[in-house]
């Protein structure tokens, strides 16, 4: 792998991009946008492995029916390795079970973060997207992942505190880290007007107090059809492909993958760099 253009041995541009998704507050629809998001991209062909970084409340394997035997707590002691916790996901998406009660394990330099990065980059020429599930708020380990990651979703709903909550989380990566660019994903909305008044609002404010770019990356319709695929385990893509939410979810993806995330240098090991501070 050349790094510095991105080219792999084939001379193919093999350049996995890492999309963080965050929100301000919890239970905003983030696990459900990852495991959807990425259940979509797999259904385009592209190549996708999800890491469960939410290490208080990671949810996304229960959220999938999967019961991992494995997951980062073994990769983090050392008595596995990334490829023994990998679970698989619908239509073959790699997942890296969240273990609970470990904390604060993206600060820089710490052995996690290395042992994770190291194993990761193993797949750097396998993959086309690393999706991560950050935990709600502003701790160390989510800012940790948004800088580090090509592109950070922020992900957030009509309800005033969720707003709020995305704009603290907005305002801390600008002012503490000068992150300046982000992607927002308006979820549980009334239809598309109601997503671009609110995207309208936050940019506005964004920019005024800020100067921060906010693009708008689409909307997902508050629909039945999430809280049923949450009941029965499954990705409302593959359980109801039909259902509004469903349709939204795969637009969504459609318009990732066009987008050029060129601002950072690319691959896992400038993800590796940033994470850690070198880069
Ligand atoms: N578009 C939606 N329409 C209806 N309900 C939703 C939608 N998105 C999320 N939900 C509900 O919100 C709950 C929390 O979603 P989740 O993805 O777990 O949030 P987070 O990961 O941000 O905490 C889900 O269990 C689901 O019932
Ligand atoms: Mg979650």
């Amino acid at each position: 792998m050349d790094q510095a253009s991105g080219l792999n041995r084939n001379g193919k541009t093999s350049r996995v991009k890492v999309i963080a998704v965050a929100s301000g507050k919890g239970g905003v629809g983030k696990t459900n946008t990852v495991i959807n998001l990425a259940t979509s991209l797999a259904g385009f062909g592209d190549r996708v492995m999800v890491l469960d970084a939410d290490l208080g409340l990671g949810n996304l394997d229960v959220m999938l029916g999967l019961a991992p035997e494995y997951n980062l707590k073994h990769l983090f002691s050392g008595e596995k390795e990334l490829s023994e916790i990998l679970v698989e996901g619908p239509r073959k998406i790699r997942i890296i079970p969240a273990a609970s009660g470990i904390q604060e394990v993206t600060r820089s330099g710490t052995r996690e973060q290395q042992v994770l990065m190291e194993q990761l980059s193993a797949y750097e020429d396998e993959l086309d997207f690393l999706l991560i599930d950050a935990a709600a708020g502003i701790s160390d380990m989510v800012t940790g992942f948004v800088r580090a990651a090509d592109a950070a979703l922020v992900v957030a709903t009509p309800e005033p505190t969720s707003m709020t909550d995305a704009y603290a989380l907005m305002k801390v990566l600008c002012n503490r880290y000068g992150e300046k660019k982000f992607y927002l994903l308006l979820n549980q909305v009334a239809d598309e007007n109601e997503a671009r008044q609110i995207y309208g609002q936050l940019s506005r404010v964004g920019e005024k107090f800020l100067d921060i770019t906010l693009i708008f990356l689409g909307y997902i319709p508050k629909d039945a059809s999430i809280p049923r695929a949450v009941r029965r385990q499954q990705a409302v893509v593959e359980m109801e492909p039909q259902a509004p939410a469903a349709q939204a979810y795969v637009e969504l993806a459609r318009r990732l993958r066009r987008l050029p995330l060129n601002d950072k240098s690319g691959g896992l090991h400038y993800f590796w760099q940033r994470l850690t501070g070198a880069g």
